[in-house]
């Protein structure tokens, strides 16, 4: 499965195989998404057929819904799972409290709400999504289309009374189209260059109205392993 790997996806690779050691028989998994989630599940697909594995899905997206099927874990809701045992994720950032930048896949909802069910996330990550401070990556955040410029307007004027550096948001687009998440709402992506008070961020963009959710997860995420080109793995 791992072939001739470039050192990006060796590093995805390592990060997701070292993380498959905390999955036991029977354990309720929700299942991440973007590129490292789906060598996750591409892993635990073969633990399923080579080792017999039993694991319940539960995945945060229709992608990795059908990446897991296809490779043959049993998939369910979170409704009927109730609570899940583990969570593992890919983030676009971390820092050292392990606090993260998530969504930029589009898939932060699902991603949020299942890491909360659960009883750990852990984080799978290459070395370069290891940051002092979060922000550098655009932050998403997830908006109901309805009356989304004005969404928009509030979100860039909360900024001012805030620790952070930049205030310009984007739509995310899919081609010319708004890009449409899972749940049906827009994307948007908020380019701040630093985030002095992630804590403090999360809460007032959450406030206002038309804001579903927000990318960053706070006192969420319990173990980081990070994958590095040359194979080697940290935790
Ligand atoms: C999707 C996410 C992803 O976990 C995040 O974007 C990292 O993706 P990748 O593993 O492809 O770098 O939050 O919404």
């Amino acid at each position: 499965m791992s072939g001739h790997l470039s050192p990006i996806d060796t590093a995805k690779f390592v990060a997701a195989k070292r993380a498959c050691d905390y999955v036991e028989d029977g354990m309720r998994v929700g299942l991440g998404t973007g590129s490292t989630a789906a060598w996750l599940v591409r892993c635990l697909g073969e633990m399923i057929q080579k080792d017999g594995l039993r694991i319940t899905g539960v995945p945060t997206s229709t992608r990795t819904a059908e990446l897991a099927r296809q490779v043959g874990i049993t998939v369910t809701s979170l409704d009927e799972a109730r609570w899940l045992d583990l969570t593992i994720d890919g983030a676009d950032e971390f820092d050292a409290e392990l606090n993260l930048v998530k969504g930029g896949g589009g898939a932060l909802l699902q991603e949020k709400i299942v890491a909360t069910a659960s009883d750990r996330m852990i984080v799978i990550a290459d070395k370069s999504k290891q940051v002092e401070t979060l922000g550098a990556f655009p932050l998403p955040i997830e908006v109901v289309p309805f009356g989304w410029q004005t969404t928009k307007a509030l979100v860039e004027e909360s900024l001012s009374s805030l620790d952070v550096l930049g205030d310009s948001t984007s739509l995310r687009l899919n081609g010319d189209m708004p890009f449409v998440t899972d749940e049906g709402n827009h994307i948007l992506d908020l380019h701040l260059k630093r985030i002095g008070n992630a804590r403090q961020l999360a809460l007032v963009i959450n406030q206002i109205p038309g804001v579903v959710e927000n990318g960053l997860f706070i006192d969420i995420c319990d173990i980081v392993v990070i994958g590095h080109g040359n194979g080697k793995v940290e935790v």
